[in-house]
């Protein structure tokens, strides 16, 4: 028996289903339905599932918007690069973008307080990784997802790019404070 050649009988598919194969297909369909209602379940029972918005904008409008929180809100500068740490009141719109080869701004947000967080990329696909929570979220160009983020733990995260995007993808890193 090959692949290549025909089968012997020309009219395998008349032959009946064998038993073994037969349960397969009931199992396999019964675990498939089971796997296709848990992608909706775990909005409902699941910690720390994203049920995200997701809009269409543009590089330029993203960063209008982000630009003003940030002309509003930023506490101090951070790092080499002069990143700044922007602290908006609890219950409003925060912004974080990511580009070749980091995130802009750092936030910097209070525990048990819930915010409203836009990310979009600039240019390219872009991941937003939030550790050691474990939350990801796709970045893409084009597109603005919000999520309503409460931080129940206060600490330094981090935001890692995880989505292959250049020969600087391993140094794109972002912080999030929380108090
Ligand atoms: Cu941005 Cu990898």
């Amino acid at each position: 028996m090959s692949a290549i050649l025909p089968p012997s009988d020309r009219l395998w598919y008349k032959e009946p289903i064998d038993r073994v194969e037969g349960t397969w297909i009931v199992l396999s369909l019964i675990w498939c339905m089971v796997l296709f209602f848990m992608m909706v379940g775990w909005h409902i029972w699941g910690d720390q599932n994203l049920s995200t918005e997701t809009y269409r904008t543009t590089p330029d409008k993203f960063m209008a918007k982000a630009q003003a929180v940030v002309d509003k809100y930023t506490v101090r500068t951070e790092t080499d690069q002069n990143v700044p740490v922007v602290a908006p009141p609890p219950g409003s719109d925060v912004y974080m973008l990511g580009r070749l080869w980091s995130f802009w701004p750092i936030l910097e947000l209070e525990k048990g307080q819930s915010y409203r967080l836009h990310l979009t990329a600039m240019d390219y696909n872009h991941g937003f990784s939030l550790q050691p929570a474990n939350i990801n979220v796709q970045m893409v160009p084009g597109f603005e997802h919000v999520l309503t983020v409460t931080p129940n733990q206060s600490g330094t995260y981090s935001v890692v790019c995880n989505e292959y995007c250049g020969i600087n993808h391993h140094t794109m890193v972002g912080r999030i404070y929380v108090k």
